[in-house]
Formats: C-alpha cells, structure tokens, sequence
C-alpha cells in the first residue's frame, strides 16, 4: 500500500546551468518508470531550473531545508511558502548536516515541519543517530526524542514523510546493513502507532538514507518497513541514481 519513495539529495552541488542539465537527463532517462515516486532537492538557486524542466515528467522536487517563519528579517534565509511558490512539494527536515554543521535543535525541526505543513509542502523528517550513540547503545532513544520533537506538532490526519539516516552511514561509504536499518524502521513504525494511530503508522512511508548505492539498494528495498531511500553521493550521476531507481523488488 505504500508507493516506494526514491528521493536524490543534491546536497550542495549542481549550479543552476549543470542542474538543469542533469533534470533533462534524469526526465528522458526515467521516462518510463511506473509504480515508484521519484523526487530530488536541487540547491536553492537550482530549484526554478530544474522544476520548469521536470515540469510534468512525475519526478517531484523539493528544498533541502527552510526556515520556520513565514518571511521576515533571516537574512540568507528560504520560507516554506516561499518553497512552495516555485513549485516544489516537499521539503528535508533536520538533515543531520544542518543538525551536525549549522546546530539545528530537536526544537528547530518542529517548527520547520509545522511551517512546511502549514505551506502546503511534506516534510521529510530525518533522523539518525552518531557512531558514539550507536556504541552506547542510545540508538533507541536518539531517534525516539528526534520524532518526538520533529513531529510534536503533526496531526494524524497530516501527511509526511521519515527517513532513518545513521550519521555513521552519510558519505562514508558505511551503509547499515539490512539487519540495523531493519531494526531501526521496525522500532519507528511501532513509535508512529503508539504516538499516533496503526492507522497513520502504516501509511507513513520510512526512507533509509547512508551510502545508498546500486550494490546495496536491492537488498534495503527488500525490508518491509523500509519504503524508499534517500541518496546522497549517488543521486548525482545518471547512471547511479537510475539503477537506484530501478531497484529490483
Ligand atoms: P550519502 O548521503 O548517500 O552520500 O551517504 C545521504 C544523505 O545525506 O541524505
């Protein structure tokens, strides 16, 4: 019941000529893809290229953070309404690099999930733990108190979307093995339906983000609570993210 999600995180790479040369690649290249949601977060600066190029090929687009407030005095800061303006309909929440790098709070993600929901745009929550917390064995309760506070305030009828993403995994080269991510997206599911309702927590789709790369998707995609991958790295050549894509069931 749940579509899988294949979703490309551009980070910050592909300015707007390169990106919107890459979207013609992956629209003719993916064409013909049926049964999957395909979705990427271009940089800032690349959104309105590579939305009016995506145009309606299906391939979705979405920003890689926002702030919580609707406009104002953020110097270099982006809006959700300002995200939905240009076309995208989601937007990454609390991606550990923006909690690692620019020390975004637990706090910080619930606002930016509420602001992204009441723009009309689905919030990607992302959580994960470090290598230390995975060795002291916290793994449980990182990731509890970082769904607690991204999602304190969603309602049940509200529509998003989470993704598992161990630090230890991002740009390393380390994927979890099937066995971790299983763990971990079984443990949230049985989270969302004692947060909110069986009902909503088999709804959610739950992405796993670390390393995702052609050799290891098949055997992810495989995991019947995990519903999709967020990809880094190999999200921005054709070649992988289309395999990636192509993932076998
Ligand atoms: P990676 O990044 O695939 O390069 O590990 C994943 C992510 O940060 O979303």
């Amino acid at each position: 019941m749940r579509t899988p999600l294949i979703a490309g995180n551009w980070k910050m790479h592909l300015a707007p000529t390169e990106a919107r040369k890459y979207a013609i690649r992956l629209r003719v290249r993916l064409a013909d893809v049926r049964g999957r949601d395909i979705l990427v977060f271009p940089p800032f600066t690349a959104l309105p290229a590579v939305i009016e190029e995506l145009g309606r090929s299906g391939i979705a687009c979405g920003g890689q953070n926002l702030h919580w407030e609707k406009q104002g005095a953020f110097t270099g800061e982006i809006s959700a309404p300002f995200l939905a303006d240009l076309g995208c309909s989601h937007v990454l929440v609390g991606h550990s690099e923006r909690r690692h790098i620019f020390g975004e709070t637990d706090e910080d993600c619930g606002r930016k999930t509420r602001a992204a929901l009441d723009a009309g745009l689905t919030p990607i929550l992302c959580v994960g733990e470090t290598l230390e917390q995975r060795e002291a064995d916290a793994t449980r309760q990182v990731i509890e108190r970082q769904l607690a506070a991204g999602l304190k305030p969603v309602q049940e009828d509200e529509k998003f979307v989470l993704a598992y993403e161990p630090v230890w995994a991002i740009g390393t080269g380390r994927t979890a093995s099937p066995e971790q991510a299983d763990e971990v997206h079984r443990h949230i599911r049985a989270w969302l339906g004692s947060r909110f309702t069986p009902d909503l927590a088999a709804r959610v789709r739950i992405l796993y983000g670390g390393s995702v790369k052609p050799e290891n998707v098949d055997d992810l995609m495989k995991l019947p609570d995990l519903d999709g991958v967020l990809v880094g790295g190999a999200a921005l050549n054709a070649d992988s993210f289309d395999r990636i894509v192509r993932f076998l069931p």
